[in-house]
Order: structure tokens, then C-alpha cells, then sequence
């Protein structure tokens, strides 16, 4: 029976989203007949009906390497705390019966949000509303839980041990310290994997407060084994044992989520002073979010949107595609988001990190 579904992507973009659209459009099209809206710019593009047009074969045709969205996202627009301007003053608003009147309008019997934690959340809500929603993981963070891989989060670690490759030439010509500051918000994935593939010798996560004074101790060890350089990396929530994040803008108005960075500047003010040696430091920012996604999250992204398709004809509602193990199976959408999943200090990747003689902070 055909049937119209729509898709959006919301969160800050991430490789492998086009790979999600793609799947979702051509299985929904070549499996089912089915028509497929795409919704740009996350939740907002179902303010407002222009935003919404039909994706064809034609439209995600050699999008599947291609970094971004093709959708268009944001991380700002929730439509149960939209910010509106009253008075001068910007206050929030749920004008979510506005969007599910929308989907009705636009005849979308079922929506496919593609997102992170916070979309993920909004889907939730909608799917309390009656929204017949499936939800498909998206994060660089890998932080969602209920699935053990986002997808996005495979390239965001190759662009992070590149780079701490490239920091390895520097740091042992000229004898120095260099530290690399990834993203990760609260989570330390992606410092804690990419450093063990870089071959870091320090690798600071915000689930291990840690010590100014145990770094210094491990850079000093080092060279007094005769490597007078290290590698350090530090995920973006990390902070000092009794101290407290760096956050680089706050919450305000149109930003619900604080800004993190400056952690890797923090590290370097400080090491400065307890050691005699010359510190650098690279924050890697938005280039993990960029460019084309690996074979890993290609081929997962394809799944997860071919996946969400048979979610939405098997009748999966308030349910996310996720990964277990090999497999691709769904989880509810209430459990993915419950709280988030973070690196367990006492657990095994933390632990080879230590095996291996990589200083984690405490
Ligand atoms: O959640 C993905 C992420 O890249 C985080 O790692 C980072 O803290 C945040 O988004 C940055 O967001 P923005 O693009 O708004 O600066």
C-alpha cells in the first residue's frame, strides 16, 4: 500500500547523514513505492511548508560520499522551547501543535528524524503527540545509548588519528609537548580511541577528572627515558580533578546547550609551568564533522536507513535503528535517550589505554 513518509536531519551535521537520506529514499522508493518528503533544516523545516519537498530517485543520486546534509540542519530550533521575540525579549514557546498539524497537512503518514540525543528527544515528544516517528542515530560523539556505534563517530576518529599523526613529525623535531583538543562534548570517546590509535602518551576524558601534576610527571618519565616529546589528547569536557569545564559561550537565548573548548589551552597554561619544555596546541573543532564519510559509516548509515524504512512498514513507532554487535535491529527511542552513554573508567578500553603505558590523567 503506498504511503508518504518524511525524513529530516537535526543536530549539528556529521558524515554519513547523506548516506542515511539516500537509504531511506531508495529503499522506501525501490522496496515499498513509496513517496518521501525531505524536511530541511531539522524540526524547523516543519514550520514552515516551502521547507518541505519531495525527494526522488534523482535527488540522492551520488550523494552517498558526500560529507554534510543534504537537508540542511540546525541545533537551535526545538519546537517545545521555540524562541520567539515578545517585548524585545526572547522567550520560549511550544509551538509544537503547529508542526503536527503540518505533518498532517503534508499528508506524512510516518517521520523519519535522523539526530542526535537532543532530535532524538523532540522526536519523543512528538511521538507522545501521536507522531508516528522512528529515530535513526546520528552523533559524532558516539554517545547515544542502546547502540554501539552512531554513525558519523568512525570518521570523526579517522580525522582525529590523522591528525595526531601529523602532530607526532612536529612534536619529535622539536622536542615538544603538543596537545590535540577534540570534540566528544561530555563523552571521551573519541579522544580515548583516537589517542590509543595515535599513539598518544596522554589522553584526558571528561569521565577521569585529572591531576595538572601526574601529567607532568609522565612527559618528565618520558624524557628521562630519552623521548623528549609527548602527545597529548584532550577530549573537549574534560576538566581538573575538583575544577571545572571549560566552556568557550553559555546557554543564552537561541543557544540551549553551552559551547565547549579551551580545555587544551587550560592543559598547556599549566604544563607550561611545571615543565621546561615548549607546548602547542590544536584544537581539531569542525574538521571532525567534516568531509566524506568512511567506509564504516557509509555502509551503517545505509543500513540504519534502510532499517528505519522496515521500521515504519513493520509499524516500529517511538522506536531508533541501532547497532548490537553485527547486527542492525531497534530499540525504544525513551531508552536511547535515558541518559548518556559515557566511557566507563574502570573498563577495558580505558584499561588498554593504561596497558599501554598512556597516562589517562588520574
Ligand atoms: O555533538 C556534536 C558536536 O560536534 C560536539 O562534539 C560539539 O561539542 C558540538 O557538537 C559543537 O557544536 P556546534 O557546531 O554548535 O559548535
Amino acid at each position: 500500500m503506498s504511503k508518504t513518509i518524511g525524513i529530516l536531519t537535526g543536530g549539528g551535521d556529521c558524515p554519513g547523514l547523506n548516506a542515511v537520506i539516500r537509504g531511506v529514499v531508495k529503499s522506501a522508493i525501490i522496496r515499498h513505492g513509496w513517496q518521501v518528503i525531505g524536511i530541511e533544516d531539522g524540526f524547523d523545516g516543519l514550520l514552515d511548508l516551502k521547507k518541505c519537498r519531495p525527494l526522488s530517485l534523482e535527488s540522492v543520486r551520488g550523494i552517498l560520499p558526500r560529507g554534510g546534509t543534504i537537508l540542511g540542519t540546525t541545533n537551535r530550533g526545538n519546537p517545545f522551547e521555540y524562541p520567539v521575540e515578545q517585548g524585545g525579549k526572547i522567550i520560549r514557546m511550544d509551538i509544537s501543535d503547529r508542526v503536527v498539524e503540518n505533518i498532517r497537512t503534508l499528508g506524512i503518514e510516518a517521520l523519519i528524524a535522523v539526530g542526535g540525543e537532543g532530535s532524538l528527544k523532540i522526536a519523543q515528544e512528538l511521538a507522545k503527540k501521536g507522531v508516528p516517528v522512528v529515530g535513526v542515530p546520528k552523533t559524532i560523539d558516539n554517545d547515544l545509548r542502546e547502540t554501539d556505534f552512531t554513525f558519523g563517530y568512525n570518521t570523526a576518529l579517522e580525522t582525529a588519528t590523522d591528525a595526531l599523526d601529523k602532530l607526532h613529525t612536529t612534536a619529535e623535531s622539536h622536542h615538544r609537548v603538543m596537545i590535540l583538543e577534540v570534540m566528544g562534548r561530555y563523552a571521551g570517546w573519541i579522544a580515548l580511541e583516537s589517542g590509543i590509535a595515535g599513539g598518544a602518551d596522554v589522553i584526558l576524558i571528561p569521565e577521569i577528572p585529572f591531576e595538572v601534576d601526574r601529567i607532568c610527571a609522565a612527559v618528565t618519565a618520558r624524557a628521562a627515558r630519552g623521548s623528549r616529546f609527548s602527545i597529548v589528547v584532550v577530549a573537549e569536557g574534560a576538566f581538573p580533578a575538583g575544577g571545572d569545564r571549560v566552556v568557550a559561550k553559555g546557554a543564552d537565548d537561541r543557544y540551549t546547550i553551552e559551547r565547549l573548548g579551551g580545555i587544551g589551552q587550560y592543559v598547556a597554561r599549566h604544563i607550561e609551568k611545571c615543565l621546561d619544555m615548549d607546548v602547542r596546541v590544536t584544537v581539531l573543532g569542525h574538521l571532525q564533522r567534516g568531509g566524506s564519510p568512511t567506509t564504516f559509516d557509509r555502509a551503517l548509515g545505509s543500513r540504519f536507513g534502510t532499517k528505519a524504512v522496515q521500521m515504519v512498514a513493520d509499524g516500529e513507532f517511538g522506536r531508533m535503528a541501532c547497532l548490537k554487535g553485527r547486527t542492525i535491529t531497534s530499540v525504544t527511542i525513551e531508552a536511547a535517550t535515558s541518559d548518556l552513554k559515557l566511557v566507563d573508567p574502570a573498563g577495558e578500553i580505558v584499561r588498554t589505554a593504561e596497558d599501554l603505558g598512556i597516562m589517562v590523567g588520574r
